[in-house]
């Protein structure tokens, strides 16, 4: 309680000063430097603006107490010490909050240890008065120099799926701190999603085909490959094509593969830096099976063309989508791995899983504050291809009815 008396005190005399200071020169010039007396004259104005910026502080104080309360309460400060070793300590302050963004920034004289923050993610929760943890996400950001951005947002653990989520040359991916999240078709990447059994890859799967389906126009082909489920058999589309066969899998690799190689002769030609026509796009579900397959020969012919698609893919527009409940060596090459650009990753408690797509725990612990493993169906965090920028994400339900009724309305208007 001292601590913010004394907090409002500095701050309020602070403005005071600003404000008598300011009142005092305009009347001094405009009275073209006319004698101390004569601003007696004005002593009721300095007294009214004085009271009203008291009052201005005194509310912004109380309407943020929990805020200016908390670098003190966590102990957020800078030490420093002296020649005579003698500690300083400077302590974080709450700076402003945008009511827009719903951001609170947080400041230090010296430097901020945003560290710090991440790691007081749950007292900082508990001291906003946030009962129920569940009900609100968390990012931090370091802000200019010396600050650090805390964004307070709420994700749904679960909704539903509707239509309007579509939208022409976008990927729908879920919805993030701000609403709907779109990745633009031409930013897409060959990339990898990984998830435990249950956490909700084939509900994502299905829900990337929809806004894949809807951008036909821009897509020449999609082709589905898994070798222990037939849930992607479904779609029966004139621009889509299922195998479960890993000899039509083999087969359709070495086809993308030149498909992609008379492309980059074509750019040749024409000088283009990207391919300009449509996009070939490979979803491929558990890759992991490919790997236990007994013929050596043809895993080793199959992965050497994924390798190859994933280098080179974007410019051609040939790009790889691979799932999988792991990625470790033994469900998928480590050089197969490194040359998909993008990544989405669900939940797992497999640090190797987050380690190889996501990156380290603080990058994530800076935009969420549950852990990998605790996600809820259908939560994901994704790293983008291009600018490695993470979002986190949470996908909508899709029903087996809604998928059905999807399809259906894929197959009106594309076999027509
Ligand atoms: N976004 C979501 N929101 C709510 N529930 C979901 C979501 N996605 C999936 N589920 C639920 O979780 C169950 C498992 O999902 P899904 O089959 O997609 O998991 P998976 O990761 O593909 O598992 P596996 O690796 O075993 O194939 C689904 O039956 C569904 O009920
Ligand atoms: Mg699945």
């Amino acid at each position: 309680m001292l601590y913010m008396l004394r907090l409002f005190i500095v701050n309020l005399g602070i403005h005071l000063a600003v404000l008598f200071l300011g009142l005092f020169l305009v009347i001094f010039f405009t009275k073209n430097g006319a004698a101390l007396d004569e601003v007696e004259k004005y002593k009721y104005l300095f007294l009214v603006s004085g009271l009203v910026v008291f009052i201005e502080r005194l509310i912004y104080y109380i309407k943020y107490y929990k805020f200016h309360i908390l670098p003190y309460s966590l102990k957020l400060f800078n030490r420093v010490n002296n020649e005579q070793k003698e500690s300083k300590i400077y302590l974080d302050k709450f700076k402003i909050y945008d009511k827009k963004s719903n951001t609170y920034f947080f400041k230090n004289r010296l430097s901020i240890d945003k560290k710090a923050y991440i790691d007081l993610k749950d007292r900082i929760i508990h001291l906003l008065g946030y009962e129920d943890k569940n009900e609100v996400e968390f990012e931090i950001k370091a802000h200019n120099k010396k600050e650090v951005a805390i964004k307070l947002f709420k994700l749904p653990k679960k909704f539903d799926w509707h239509i309007g989520l579509l939208k022409d040359k976008n990927i729908y991916l879920g919805h993030n701190k701000d609403g709907s999240y779109y990745l633009p078709l031409e930013n897409l990447t060959s990339s990898i999603c990984c998830g435990e059994s249950g956490s909700g890859k084939s509900n994502f799967l299905n829900m990337i085909i929809f806004s894949l389906l809807q951008n036909s126009q821009y897509i020449e082909h999609l082709d589905f490959i898994d070798l222990k489920g037939v849930e992607l058999s479904r779609y029966e589309l004139n621009n889509t094509t299922f195998t479960d066969n890993i000899e039509e899998a083999n087969n359709l690799f070495e086809n993308l593969k030149n498909e992609m190689n008379n492309r980059f002769k074509e750019m040749k030609e024409k000088k283009d830096l990207t391919y300009n026509g449509n996009f070939r796009i490979c979803l491929i579900d558990e890759i992991g099976t490919i790997s236990t397959h007994f013929d050596k020969k043809l895993k080793e012919n199959i992965f050497n063309n994924l390798i190859e698609i994933g280098q080179k893919g974007r410019a051609s527009k040939v790009l790889l989508l691979i799932f999988s409940q792991k990625i470790d060596s033994t469900n998928i090459p480590t050089n197969v791995l490194t040359n998909l650009q993008g990544s989405f990753l669900l939940r797992t408690s497999s640090q190797f899983n987050i380690n190889n797509s996501i990156g380290l725990n603080e990058e994530v612990e800076e935009i969420t504050r549950t852990r990998v493993q605790d996600f809820p169906k259908g939560r994901v965090i994704f790293k983008d291809g291009l600018s490695s920028e993470k979002v986190l994400l949470q996908t909508p339900f899709l029903s087996q009815d809604v998928q059905n009724s999807m399809i259906k309305y894929f197959q009106n208007w594309i076999n027509k």
